[in-house]
């Protein structure tokens, strides 16, 4: 079977390429070529074929390649052990995760044109469909015990932050502990998922999904409100190899900085990008809901929230939090 992706580094430029041409660059006949580009409707593209002149997809692609690397400036680029780009993957985090036990060294990046099983926090599915966003995954050792990186998922939605904002989005906000939002509509997620003993040493393992141009049909399986960076930023083309580059330099300085300096140093910043401070939220915990009004976060992460006149502390992992109206 042909590699279904081979026609795809030809047919990115949105322009026309004959069934002829493309069936000669790949030694395949004019049926073949055919019957791989009935597969890309699957992954969300859109081929249009007219007599006479051939095949061109309905919208380029820019796909992810390894100029990533030109992008990402030498502290953080001597941090990395691999970057490897897939076009399909069942989840970058699964696959790092998976590479933990097999002596990959810290600095390992992933990043996928689609995920297949993108995952989300909380069992949630990540909607990823095919050259549309971004989906990238690192993988890093730290010494500590795992209990001690508490806040680590909340510098890495400053990190998130900033590439947005050297990227033209400047009123992201951060809604505990790290959803990327804007005016309620979310445009990014991270997962950080780790193993190791309690003791540590431990493999940690962050994910990051940023919408960059969710198609419209994609857009529909997403079970809360979204956003994407191509609308809020009408005109301009983000150059997804670009970006990309902008939000592994930022995740890996945080990891690697994140040992030393913990949250502290991303304190102010949180608090001026905190979404819920001051607002009535609802904590759906294992044995029940409480309502109180978010005051904000404490050095390890932790929300805290006026629940009648008492300030309680809440870690992200014991509970799922919803913005009262
Ligand atoms: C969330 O629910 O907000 C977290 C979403 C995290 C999605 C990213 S996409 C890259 C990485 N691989 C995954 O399977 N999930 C994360």
């Amino acid at each position: 079977m042909t590699d279904k992706f081979l026609l795809l580094d030809m047919l990115a430029d949105g322009r026309f390429h004959s069934g002829e041409t493309l069936g000669q660059q790949l030694g395949i006949s004019r049926t073949a070529v055919w019957k791989v580009l009935q597969t890309y409707t699957e992954l969300g593209l859109e081929v249009q074929a007219v007599p006479g002149r051939g095949y061109r997809l309905a919208r380029p692609v820019e796909l992810l390649e390894s100029v990533i690397l030109d992008a990402i400036d030498e502290p953080a680029r001597v941090l990395l052990s691999a970057l490897e780009v897939h076009r399909d993957i069942e989840s970058t985090n699964g696959y790092l995760l998976d590479k933990v036990n097999t002596g990959v060294s810290s600095g390992f990046v992933c990043l996928a044109e689609r995920q297949q099983a993108g995952r989300g926090r909380r069992g949630r599915h990540w909607v990823s469909p095919f050259g549309a966003n971004l989906y990238l995954s690192v993988l890093w050792k730290f010494d500590t015990a795992p209990s001690a990186l508490s806040g680590l998922s909340l510098a890495i939605g400053i990190a998130v932050i900033r590439a947005l904002r050297d990227n033209g989005i400047t009123s992201a906000g951060l809604k505990w502990p790290n959803d990327i939002v804007i005016n309620g509509q979310k445009l990014a997620g991270i997962l950080i998922e780790m193993t190791g003993e309690s003791a540590g040493p431990c493999h940690v393992v962050t994910g990051v999904g940023i919408n960059i141009n969710m198609p419209e049909s994609a857009g529909r399986q997403i079970d809360q409100a979204w956003v994407d960076m191509n609308s809020l930023l009408e005109d301009e083309n983000i150059s997804r190899n670009r970006f990309a580059g902008k939000v592994v330099e930022y995740v890996v300085s945080t990891l690697d900085s994140f040992s030393e300096r913990g949250l502290s140093s991303y304190m102010d910043e949180w608090n001026r990008v905190d979404v819920l401070v001051g607002r009535p939220v609802v904590l759906h915990m294992g044995n029940g809901d409480i309502s109180g009004v978010a005051c904000g976060i404490d050095m390890n992460g932790a929300l805290i929230v006026d629940c009648n006149g008492k300030k309680e502390r809440f870690d992200s992992g014991e509970v799922s939090l919803r913005a009262a109206s």
